[in-house]
This record gives C-alpha cells, structure tokens and sequence, in this order.
C-alpha cells in the first residue's frame, strides 16, 4: 500500500490542504494548519481513484414512520434541550469552556439515567478514576449503578463497550483525550479527533448505545475543537456561562431528531448543577431599586419566553474615541442601534462612553431586542426610569421605524405572569389582544425618544 501523503489541517475548522499556509482558507484562523500523516483525503492528490461500488437501493419519500426511542434524564432542561431525551443509538456532543461543568452535568445526567435502570458508562479520559469518584460523593451520586473507567485508547474503549451486559448510554470525556494507535499524529490533533469520535459512532449506531461526547472549546486552535466533529453527531450542545455567574445555559445548535434554539438553564451549586425551570425570575435582576438606564426585554429562547434585563450606562466620554463595551449582545447591533438613535431620533449620543449589560450573563442573540437596548440607553441618557413593570420588544431598522417581531403573544403572556403591567412594543403592524397588560404601540424611535423624555 503506497504511503498516504501527509496533509496540512486546521486544528480549528478541519479542513485538510495539499500545503502549508499560515491561515486558514476555510475558516479564516491563523497558525491553526499543522502537517499530519493521515488518511485525510486531500483535495487534488494523485492515487485516490475509488474501487468499484455496490449499487444502493432507492426508496421513495413515504415510509414506515416510528418515533426514535429515547433516553429521559428526568432532568427536564436536559430532556428539552435534546428534543425529549437522548435518542438511543445517536451520538450527541456537548461542549464547552474548561471548567464550565460538563463533566458535572453529564455525570448527573447519568446518574440520573442510571437511577432508572438504564445501564450507563462514564468514560473519562481527562480525570482518574478517583477524581470522578471524588465528584460523585460530592454530588451525592455514589448510589447510582454508574459504571466507571478511565480509557483513552478508541480500541480499549470499543472492546469496553461491546462487552455483555450493553450500555445503554455512554459519556467519553472528552474527545481531545481518545487516540487510536493506527493513526500517526499525536493526540489531540483533528485526525485522531475525527477517526476516534467516528469509530465510537460507528459503535454507536450498530448496538443503539447513545453516545455523549464531552468536547473542550479551544480558543487558540492548538488542540482540535469540536467544530471538527460537529458534522458528525446528530445533536450537537453547548453549554455555556459566565465564570461570574452562577448560572449555566444549555443550548442546541443542532439536532437531527429536535428543535435547535432551545435553551435549559441551570444554577451551580455545591451539590452540582440545579434546574432552573423559572428562567425569568432569575434573568430580570434584583430589581428592588430600578435606575435609570435599565430596560426588561421580553426575549423567546427557543420554544421559551424568557424575560431579561437588558442595562445601559451612558456617560459623557474624557477619550477622543468614546468606548462601547457590550457584554451579552452583539457589538454591531448597538453600533446599529446608537447609529438610528443619532440619525432619526435626533439624540447626539455619539461622544459618550455607551456600556450596555445583559443580567445574569445571558447572551442575547434577537434582533427583538433592540427597543429594550434603545429604551435603556435613552432612559441612561436622561435620568428619567423607565415604567417599572414594563416589558420592550420590537426590531429597530435603519430607518428609525420599530418593526413588530413573531411570537408577540407568548411574550405578553410570559410578562403578565410574572406581573408585569405594560408593554412597549411596534405599532405598525397587527397590535396582539391582551387584556392583562397595557400595551404602549411605537412606530419608530423617535416615538420612543418622546416616550422616555415624557417620562
Ligand atoms: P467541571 O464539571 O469539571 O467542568 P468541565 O468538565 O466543563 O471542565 O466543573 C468545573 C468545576 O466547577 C469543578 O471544580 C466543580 C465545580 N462545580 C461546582 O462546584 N458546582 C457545579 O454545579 C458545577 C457545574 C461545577
Ligand atoms: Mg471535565
């Protein structure tokens, strides 16, 4: 058999080239491509011609439909989030920062699933097997008949898991730490990432056993993410947080057999990880002394509505180039914003230090949010407060008007239940029916900046 030639690859996004370069073509990195000696195909390389096929046979659209069976935790943000449940048979991923505690989650989750009868094995190969011991005492999960061992070799682990009695669920923590000895490069690098992880799904699929891949979020691209493995899983979830906080969200970005978007929240505590099945309590901050500058966004987060605080502070600016800080938004978006604020509202906000924060480190990803961000900078802006039981939503254009966004209903819904009285929202569209709150209808910002100045 000739040599297969080596090839360069991104330890960011994957992608494989005949030469070395010092960025990444796909995905834009810098010093992410190293060489490895693998079986990568690469695009344009001599001797790839394939074997003669089998042929496959073709079937039509209508089927014989059963829904996949799945695997319930009990822990139901965990349970939505992967669209009812682990489908049994499917490989998921969740990832996330060090230390933001998926290993804590997932070990929960197999607790959980133990506790139920279901067989479950927790491969680690990041930690010995005392320390996950350590963990589970802590957490109070010694009890749970979660099986445990401590593999990093893809063989090990497969000849583990084809042994009697099946598991039904298997955690490998993580993916950076499986190595198979057929491939050359180190550990850690995208091919063995990528043979490990498909070996095990492979398992996988052939013996239902769903799989559950912890993957590290690497922000210099030294060692493999799990953008590598991304299109492999069925399901792919990030878990995510601020260190500062005490809350985690789980969100899934992709999910063959259920809806992306949706988000658990989770609160971490000495025990471990708690659900948070009140989300909007906790996102709405301590507001027992409203100030100015501080705006409640009625958000959806998947299926979920989900109210916010959104704060500004606007302060006049002692620097040539006044700074913008966001933490929860997207930079571009306030630009957006303070840009229509200035050019249709009339409202020279240019020269201050313009700081704008999500409570409770949420990250915000709607463009719904934008009246809430505009009413809470004009509202910094003027010293006057806002109402205090009022919730915004509606998209800013750039032409100054306020657009109606979707799932209107749900939101006011979200906000009457929590007590909220009013709602600030688009007026040019169709207006929702509510008896609970009072709706207050804009059509563009320069309504809100008479709004908030007749405060
Ligand atoms: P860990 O689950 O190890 O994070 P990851 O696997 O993502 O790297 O958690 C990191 C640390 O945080 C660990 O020392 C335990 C601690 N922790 C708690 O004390 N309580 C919690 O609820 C969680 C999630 C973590
Ligand atoms: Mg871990």
């Amino acid at each position: 058999m000739p040599k297969p030639a080596s090839s360069y690859v991104c330890q960011n996004c994957g992608a494989a080239s005949a030469k070395w370069s010092g960025r990444c073509d796909a995905c834009g990195a810098w010093n992410t491509i190293i060489e490895e000696a693998s079986a990568i195909p690469v695009p344009g390389a001599r001797g790839q011609g394939l074997p003669k096929g089998r042929k496959g046979q073709l079937v039509g659209l209508k089927g014989e439909i059963a829904p996949p069976p799945r695997l319930k935790t009990g822990m139901e943000e965990l349970d939505r989030v992967a669209g009812g449940g682990f489908v049994q048979g499917s490989a998921a991923l969740v990832g996330g920062d060090p230390g933001i505690g998926k290993s804590t989650l997932l070990l929960q989750a197999l607790a959980a699933l133990a506790r139920k009868g279901e067989a479950a094995v927790y491969i680690s190969g990041e930690e010995a097997i005392a320390q996950v011991q350590l963990r589970a005492e802590r957490l109070s999960l010694t009890d749970a008949p979660v099986m445990l061992a401590s593999l990093t070799n893809v063989a090990d682990i497969i000849a583990t898991l084809s042994e009697e009695p099946m598991a039904k669920v298997v955690v490998i923590d993580s993916i950076q730490t499986l190595w198979t000895p057929v491939i050359e490069s180190a550990p850690g690098t995208v091919s063995q990432l990528r043979a490990g992880s498909e070996a095990l799904i492979r398992l996988a699929k052939s013996k239902g056993i769903s799989v559950l891949f912890v993957g590290h979020v690497t922000k210099e691209g030294d060692i493999a993410g799990p953008k590598v493995i991304e299109h492999l899983v069925d399901t792919v979830l990030y878990f995510e947080g601020d260190r500062g906080h005490q809350f985690r969200i789980l969100r899934a970005v992709k999910n063959r057999f259920g809806p992306t978007d949706e988000i658990g929240v989770f609160e971490m505590s000495d025990a471990g990880l708690k659900e948070v099945n009140n989300p909007s309590r906790l996102f709405m901050g301590a507001r027992e002394n409203p100030t100015p500058g501080s705006a409640v966004f009625a958000g959806i987060e998947g299926t979920r509505p989900l109210l916010m605080e959104v704060q500004a502070l606007v302060s006049p600016s002692v620097l040539g180039n006044p700074r913008r800080a966001v933490v929860g938004w997207d930079q571009n978006r306030l630009a957006m914003v303070l840009a229509v604020l200035e050019a249709r509202g009339g409202v020279a906000i240019g020269a201050n230090d313009v700081y704008l924060n999500v409570a409770g480190g949420l990250k915000v990803r709607e463009p719904a949010a934008d009246l809430a961000v505009a009413a809470a900078l004009l509202s910094s802006m003027t010293g006057k407060m806002l109402p205090q039981e009022a919730v915004f939503f509606g998209e800013i254009a750039l032409s100054g008007s306020i657009r109606p966004v979707s799932q209107s209903e749900a939101r006011l819904k979200e906000a009457a239940k929590l007590g909220m009285k009013r709602a600030i929202l688009a007026g040019n569209g169709e207006a929702p029916q509510t008896k609970a709150l009072e709706l207050k209808l804009l059509e563009s910002v320069s309504d809100l900046v008479a709004y908030v100045a007749s405060r």
